[in-house]
């Protein structure tokens, strides 16, 4: 796998990496994770990941998995931690996001089931904030996130850090918790579930304050429908309207990796 050609634009603080297309966006995604784990595990002995789900990180895992056949990447001194699940949710449903990354990434790694942590989407109500609670303590005695994998919602969202009117210093403090869904991010998962009605509606997701703290941030943007959310969060004002403008609070630590369609928008910057 070679480091496909990119245009790099600086915006906000944060170099944003311009691909051709999608394929080559998820292969330099994949490469940056491989390069993390390979200096995390020189570093400390381990890798810490955190990983998203949605159609955007597919080829990301695809490209992983790839690595992981060939020989070329172990995963087993690595531990992972999922941004996000859907509130209530049993594991096996095929629509969980457990299922998800069983699916696209687990099963075809040798990371050890006991590492790969998603957030549990069975826990009662009244426990989910202690469950969010350990989550965080889970990552921090794991010495903290070496890389946050990320993808952008249209609204601008990270993880499930849906858009409000909360100052962005107060955002910024936003931990692990149970949330609603906003409209636009209920919209886009109708395919997956088979009707706005059948969307559930509420989700775990990890906070503002734990994405912001991770060793290295890679966002990864492609297609059209994502170009008016990446103007706004790398042009726009710092607001937790676009909870993706938040990460200029993480600008050196945070990439961009985006294909030519998403980066529509910002091209002329
Ligand atoms: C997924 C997640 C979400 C998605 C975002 C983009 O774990 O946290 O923030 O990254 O909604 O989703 P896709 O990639 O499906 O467009």
């Amino acid at each position: 796998m070679k480091t496909p050609p990119s245009r790099t634009l600086f915006l906000s603080g944060m170099d944003v990496k311009v691909y051709p297309d999608p394929e080559a966006a998820s292969i330099a995604a994949a490469l940056l994770i491989e390069q993390i784990v390979v200096d995390a595990r020189a570093k400390r002995g381990k890798a810490v990941l955190g990983l998203a789900t949605g159609s955007t990180p597919k080829r990301v895992y695809a490209h992983l998995v790839e690595r992981h056949r060939t020989g070329a990447l172990s995963f087993r001194d690595v531990s992972t931690y999922n941004l996000d699940e859907y509130y209530p949710i049993a594991a096996n449903d095929p629509r969980s996001y457990h299922s998800y990354m069983y699916e696209h990434f687990f099963r075809h790694v040798d990371l050890a089931s006991n590492r790969a942590h998603v957030l549990d989407g069975t826990i009662t109500e009244s426990l989910t904030e202690a469950h969010a609670a350990l989550f965080e303590r889970s990552i921090e005695a794991d010495g903290g996130l070496d890389a946050q994998l990320l993808g952008i919602g249209r609204n601008g969202h990270i993880g499930f850090n849906e858009p409000c009117d909360l100052t962005p210093e107060r955002a910024i403090t936003l931990g692990t918790r149970l949330v609603e869904l906003h409209p636009t991010t209920r919209a886009d998962a109708v395919a997956e579930f088979g009707g706005m009605d059948r969307v559930i509606p509420r989700a775990l997701t990890l906070g503002i304050a734990t994405i912001l703290a991770a060793r290295s941030i890679i966002m990864l943007a492609t297609g059209a429908h994502k170009a008016e959310a990446v103007a706004a969060a790398l042009l726009g004002p710092v607001t937790a309207q676009v909870p993706a403008s938040l990460l200029t609070y993480a600008a050196p630590r945070t990439t961009w990796l985006v294909d030519h369609a998403a980066a529509r928008a910002i091209a002329q910057a």
